[in-house]
């Protein structure tokens, strides 16, 4: 299956994806873990990648659409893939319908999480995540981990995000908003379009997540 999953910043779009790529063996990709990954190997997309981070806005589509691409190439991708974060605006939407339309793939949905501004913040702000890995995702009261401040899937180190300071969060919320909520449209013109709530625990989203994608 090709997935798009689409919700605001915090709406448990990591979280869900983990678990639904694992159920339906495809790779999760994600493209902020992409660029958190090259800025914590210190790459040129990184240092480039960091500043519209850092301020909430996204990361020029010349960057994050060759980006996304390469991963799509991979060959672990090349049965279906669930995307996290891409597209996050028309012009990124529109590429990847011409990408996917040159190399014979076809979406098959796009699940929108929804969620309530105030759950988003607050979510947000007990976010903790792994150095090594950050599609490991604690929660300091809804999924805390085991021990204090070490990841219980590698022992990693738990830290909050940069981009996760309340100024920040109001930032990405907006750009959300004004660029990335569009996306549904677009893509409700190709009937491909479940809206689910993201609200409640972890495994009855993911059951939601799961009823919808079997369109049943
Ligand atoms: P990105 O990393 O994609 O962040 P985001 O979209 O803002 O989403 P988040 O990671 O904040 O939240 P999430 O929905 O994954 O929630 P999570 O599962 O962690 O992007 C970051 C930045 O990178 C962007 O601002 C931009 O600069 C850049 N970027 C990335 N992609 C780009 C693109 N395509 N184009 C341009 N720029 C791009 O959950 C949140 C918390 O809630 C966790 O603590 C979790 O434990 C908890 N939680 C999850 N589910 C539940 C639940 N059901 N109940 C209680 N708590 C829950
Ligand atoms: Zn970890």
């Amino acid at each position: 299956m090709r997935i798009v999953l689409v919700g605001p910043p915090g709406a448990g779009k990591g979280t869900q994806a983990s678990f639904l790529a694992e159920n339906l063996s495809i790779p999760h990709i994600s493209t902020g873990d992409l660029f958190r990954a090259n800025i914590s190997q210190g790459t040129p997309l990184g240092q480039k990648a960091q500043e519209y981070m850092r301020a909430g806005q996204l990361v020029p589509d010349e960057v994050t659409i060759g980006m996304a691409k390469s991963r799509m190439e991979e060959p672990d991708a090349a049965g279906g893939f669930l995307l996290d974060g891409f597209p996050r605006n028309i012009a990124q939407a529109v590429a990847l319908d011409s990408f996917l339309d040159e190399t014979g793939q076809k979406l098959d949905a796009v699940l929108d999480l929804e969620v309530p501004e105030d759950e988003v913040v607050k979510r947000i702000a007990g976010r903790r995540i792994c150095r090594s890995d950050s599609s490991h995702v604690f929660h300091v009261e809804y999924s805390p981990p085991k021990k204090d401040g070490v990841c219980d899937v590698c022992g990693g180190e738990l830290y909050q995000r940069d981009d996760d300071r309340e100024e920040t969060v109001r930032k990405r919320l907006a750009v959300y908003h004004s660029e990335t909520e569009p996306i549904i449209d677009h893509y409700k013109v190709q009937g491909l379009v479940t809206t689910i709530s993201a609200l409640g625990e972890v495994g009855d989203v993911t059951a939601r997540a799961m009823a919808a994608l079997r369109r049943d």
